[in-house]
């Protein structure tokens, strides 16, 4: 059943549309190179519309992989498509692995805390995601290889692929959590400064320090480069004629990068370029 006529899921002429229309994403963040202005996490303003952060994340990050578990439920139906091939299957796991982690699982239960957002942050985040799972959710649901034959002899790139796609995840889960640790190890100085002094402990809300184990010794932003790595081993999973999953890392990393870079700035600034040495924004060595 079709929630929107056309839409979702997408007819073959709205689908490619849209993917037209995300491969254009990188435009529109020119004006993260402009404008200094993002108020999320470590440069969220004050201001009454604000959002508290992990409703946030939960909000804007979720209805991605939901849109694309429906999409591939419904789409092949309407198309006469009777059964998917599992390499879709294991692209579409893929996603929804990675989303169930960072819409749910990090924000809801495992951040000990995090910053709140303005809407305006939420908003282009959701648009984002709406748009990445109908690209992807509809390539992998029947615009895109439909026949165990369209897989056929591509067997080493999608084991390489998958591999460089599980690194990468557990390289960014890895990262978020020496961050996280940052939060945890001073909520229990809070705590025990707080018993000593009898008193309440105060909330661990936009501690930083700066980071120091697994890459983060090199780039201070070594959960986006874990992301792109994850998200270029999806890429080869799916072939390099699928170009959902090219635009989605193209896109990424054209949102991640500026925000790496105003970053880095920040860090300098917090503690010093001193502290910070030569460490690079995200690739090591070179950025
Ligand atoms: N931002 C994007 O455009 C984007 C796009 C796609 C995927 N992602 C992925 O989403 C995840 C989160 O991204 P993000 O942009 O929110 O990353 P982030 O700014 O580095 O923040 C990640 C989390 O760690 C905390 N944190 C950051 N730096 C810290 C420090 N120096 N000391 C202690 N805690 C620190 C933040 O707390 P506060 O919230 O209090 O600052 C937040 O809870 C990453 O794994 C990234 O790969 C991000």
């Amino acid at each position: 059943m079709a929630i929107i006529q056309n839409w979702l899921p997408p007819s073959r002429e709205n689908w490619e549309s849209i993917c037209f229309v995300f491969q254009l994403f990188p435009l529109f963040t020119v004006v993260q190179w402009l404008v200094d202005w993002y108020p999320q996490g470590k440069t969220s303003r004050e201001s009454r519309f604000n959002i508290p952060g992990k409703i946030g994340w939960a909000a804007m990050e979720a209805p991605g992989f939901i849109t694309l578990v429906y999409i591939m439920f419904t789409l092949p139906g309407e198309l006469g498509i009777r059964e998917l091939p599992w390499g879709n299957w294991i692209m579409a796991g893929c996603f929804v692995l990675h989303y169930i982690y960072r819409a749910l699982v990090a924000p809801l239960y495992l951040n000990p805390s995090m910053a709140p957002m303005h809407p305006i942050i939420c908003v282009a985040a959701l648009a984002f995601q709406l748009f990445n799972a109908t690209s992807i959710g509809g390539w992998l649901a029947g615009y895109g290889p439909t026949t165990a034959q369209d897989w056929a002899g591509r067997s080493w790139s999608v084991e390489i692929g998958l591999v460089i796609w599980a690194w990468g995840l557990m390289g960014n889960i890895y990262h978020d959590d020496v961050l996280r640790e940052i939060r945890r190890a001073a909520a229990g100085k809070q705590r025990q400064e707080a018993e000593r002094l009898g008193e309440r402990p105060s909330s661990v809300d936009k501690v930083y320090m700066l980071p120091e184990d697994g890459l983060f010794k090199h780039v201070l932003y070594a959960h986006y480069l874990c992301e792109w790595i994850e998200w270029a081993g999806f890429w080869m999973v799916g072939g390099w004629h699928c170009h959902p999953a090219r635009t989605f890392l193209a896109n990424e990393i054209s949102t991640m990068l500026p925000r790496a870079l105003q970053g880095k700035k920040w860090y300098e600034k917090k503690f010093g370029k001193d502290k910070v040495g030569d460490r690079k924004a995200v690739i090591p060595g070179v950025i």
